[in-house]
């Protein structure tokens, strides 16, 4: 066996909270993009997987829905992630979402960081928020507890600066590392059916160098990364850790959360995505045929 060195790698960060206190604003203010503006009715129904580069250094964020609909996704956000940023409009207080994205974290041992957004508004209130999240258990630093609760505005920026170094803060104590040689692996983020150009799986890769070219085994999915794309659809050949890539060429969609690892023999791999969906007698007559 082949071990690969450790090296530092960027923080996955996911971004959680109740249905429009801010959380797509906030990465369209660090990104400098409008997703926000294009999306139906303004509310995000899909995650959305980015590396950016920040004043503070590269940080990939996974952005999730806030709709009550997308719980499960939410859960396994937390799952791939290394630090969750919680956002909390301070002129609206916690809400349903921000206890469950609480949660998540908890139960995913994640660390917190409170983004208390819209800081802009006549209402805002930042020490209601405090009060009412500390009822939760995430008390504030200034309190005497162990969580950092920045003040930010996704609308002027004001605190963003401030928050991303919170967060590069956070994950420098959590000392990440990663082979970024190697055979790539990673997890799905989330995946569709394309009409053009079939099933297309978002995964973050987690350590290794995933290549195009490469024979995958996914869940219950297995194929050849046909192609990649970064997440401006520009293609690339290769993506190493706590990148998000969109995969084709995988026979079908896996499930979010499912673990993407790379098998030398594409035999091999077609083997046991059919054992593993069950179909007992087509991997009998599959070694039959070998
Ligand atoms: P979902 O994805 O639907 O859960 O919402 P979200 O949390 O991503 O919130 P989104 O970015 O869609 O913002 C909701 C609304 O709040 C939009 O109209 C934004 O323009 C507005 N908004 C977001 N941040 C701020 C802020 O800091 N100040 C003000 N005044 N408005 C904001
Ligand atoms: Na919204
Ligand atoms: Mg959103």
């Amino acid at each position: 066996v082949v071990e690969f060195e450790g090296k530092p790698r960027a923080p996955v960060v996911t971004v959680m909270g109740h249905v429009d206190h801010g959380k797509t604003s906030l990465l369209d203010y660090i990104r400098k993009s409008r997703v926000q503006a294009g999306e139906a009715g303004g509310i995000t129904q899909h995650i959305g997987a980015y590396h950016v580069d920040t004043p503070r250094g590269m940080v990939s964020f996974l952005d999730t829905p806030g709709h009550a609909a997308f719980t499960a996704m939410r859960a396994r956000g937390a799952k791939a992630t290394d630090i969750v940023i919680l956002v909390v409009a301070a002129d609206d207080g916690v809400m349903p979402q921000t206890e469950e994205a609480v949660q998540h974290a908890k139960a995913a041992g994640v660390p917190l960081v409170v983004a208390v957004n819209k800081m802009d508004k006549e209402g805002a209130d930042p020490d209601r928020v405090k009060n009412e999240l500390s009822a939760h258990g995430v008390i504030p630093e200034d309190w005497g507890g162990d969580t950092q609760f920045m003040h930010v505005s996704a609308l002027t920026g004001e605190g963003i600066d401030d928050l991303l170094e919170a967060v590069v803060l956070q994950a420098e104590v959590l000392e990440l590392s990663a082979p970024d040689e190697g055979p790539g692996k990673g997890v799905v983020v989330e995946s569709r059916l394309d009409k053009g150009r079939g099933p297309v799986a978002t995964v973050l890769v987690q350590s290794g160098d995933l290549q195009q070219g490469d024979n995958i085994l996914v869940g219950q999915q297995y194929g050849r990364v046909r192609a990649m794309l970064d997440e401006n659809g520009k293609a690339i050949k290769n993506a190493g850790p706590s990148i998000p890539v969109e995969i084709l060429g995988l026979d079908g969609t896996p499930d979010a959360g499912d673990e993407l690892i790379v098998v030398k023999d594409e035999r091999k791999a077609r083997e046991i995505a059919l054992f593993r969906q069950g179909k007992y007698r087509e991997v009998k007559l599959a070694r039959q045929q070998a």
